[in-house]
């Protein structure tokens, strides 16, 4: 079963979203409408939790975890992620901010209290190390994640473009399962 219940938090998953069946949901997790979770990605909300927006697509192989409370990570840390959002295949977030409207270019990884500002493409491979902020409508790139060059209008466009995208092709996803 991908949507798993952990002790007493069960996921809660929006109207019209798709969670593949070779994808693994766990505990605190909130998913938004019309969002898509795609093979062997894995959405553990065991020690804190997860919250993904509308219109988001978590693709194949990412890995979205979060840090418990301790004397040294006080209160720990939840991951948070926007609407029209598109997650890259094979992308690492943990617990981390991802707000609305970006892009996070795939075998990227972005670590503890992270926060990437809306309408930022993360180019493909990056790190983006823990607690730096991504300025809002720019191009970062590379490891450590550097301000490379203000977004293009085309650029910004395409982003919401992306989330569109991602929306019907899960949609037939959907139809395809009833
Ligand atoms: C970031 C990206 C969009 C940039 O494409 P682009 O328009 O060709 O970029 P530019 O030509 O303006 O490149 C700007 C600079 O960043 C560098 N760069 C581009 N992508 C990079 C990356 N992923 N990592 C490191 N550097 C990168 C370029 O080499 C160039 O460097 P220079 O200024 O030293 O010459 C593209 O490379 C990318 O990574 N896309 C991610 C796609 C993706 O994963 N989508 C997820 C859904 S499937």
């Amino acid at each position: 079963m991908s949507v798993r219940r952990f002790l007493q938090a069960t996921p809660q998953i929006g109207a019209n979203t798709y969670v593949d069946d070779m994808a693994v949901v766990i505990g605190n997790v909130t998913i938004g409408d019309d969002s898509s979770v795609w093979p062997f990605a894995s959405i553990r909300g065991d020690i804190h939790h997860i919250t993904i927006g509308e219109r988001t697509s978590i693709q194949d192989g990412c890995v979205l975890h979060v840090t418990h409370d301790s004397e040294y990570h006080p209160g720990g840390q939840p991951l948070i992620i926007g609407n029209d959002v598109t997650v890259g295949h094979k992308v690492t977030l943990h617990a981390c901010t991802i707000s609305s409207l970006c892009i996070i270019g795939m075998g990227s990884i972005v670590l503890d209290k992270a926060v990437i500002e809306s309408e930022v493409i993360l180019g493909a491979g990056s790190l983006v190390p823990p607690g730096k902020t991504l300025e809002s409508r720019y191009l970062w790139v590379g490891a450590p994640a550097v301000k490379k060059r203000p977004l293009t209008e085309k650029e910004l466009a395409f982003i919401r473009y992306s989330a569109t995208s991602y929306v019907k092709l899960k949609n037939n996803y959907l139809s395809q399962s009833k």
